[in-house]
């Protein structure tokens, strides 16, 4: 089954708001990555989608019971100064842990305008899985390709680059950037393609469920 992951991000505003977008957002096959604050909130009124956090807050704070995914490296972080061998560190942390990582690499607009693409990738997902035991084989880590550059812009990458950027990521991986329900089908139409990462249009429940049933049609 592919997997849908909802990256609410620092949405919505209150804690009241979040229940009722967890409540209408709740189906089969989704991952709900609410702010850190709302964890608690939202993994306690979730019975169909599971719960995600959007990074390892908790090293500090303790783990949230019934946390199953996090995101970790994602572009907002890397902003913000996280450096691929922290990405490692966490990664590693999370499968000690028994949490399923949901890897984030991709490249920016000038890295790509450079050529240099496939080298950011490359490296991103080398170190970011270095702490590993077994790098490849078998490990729970989730690759998903976000090119910085398709993120919150209302431009997806295009399914052929997109495909040539899975093929180096160990074959398959969830593609993240500006997903909507009406260009969900033309990337997760592919064998490839194991899910998506949403932002934006997660936020509303009708949206985000509608992806997840174009993505239980190519169920692989
Ligand atoms: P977007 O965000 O769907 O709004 O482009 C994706 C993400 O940041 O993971």
């Amino acid at each position: 089954m592919k997997l849908i992951v909802a990256n609410w991000k620092l949405n919505p505003a209150t804690e009241k708001e979040a229940i009722k977008l967890a409540k209408e957002s709740d189906v089969e096959g989704l991952v709900i990555c609410p702010p850190s604050q709302f964890l608690e909130a939202v993994g306690k009124v979730l019975k169909k989608a599971k719960l995600g956090a959007q990074d390892l807050f908790w090293e500090e704070g303790g783990a949230y019971a019934g946390v199953e995914y996090v995101i970790i490296g994602h572009s907002d972080r890397r902003k913000l100064g996280e450096t691929d061998e922290v990405v490692a560190r966490k990664i590693a942390t999370a499968v000690k842990d028994g949490l399923k990582p949901i890897l984030c690499v991709g490249e920016n607009r000038a890295e790509r305008d450079a050529g240099k693409a496939k080298e950011v990738v490359e490296r991103e997902l080398k170190i970011g899985l270095s702490l590993l035991a077994e790098p490849y084989t078998p490990n729970p880590v989730i690759v998903a390709y976000e090119p910085i550059w398709a993120i919150g812009t209302g431009n997806p990458d295009i399914p052929e680059n997109m495909l040539e950027m899975v093929n180096l990521i160990r074959g398959t991986a969830i593609y993240g950037g500006s997903i909507t329900s009406k260009n969900a089908e033309e990337f997760l139409k592919h064998k490839e393609i194991s899910g998506a990462l949403v932002g934006g249009a997660s936020l509303k429940s009708e949206e985000i469920k509608k992806i997840v049933e174009i993505a239980k049609k190519y169920a692989n």
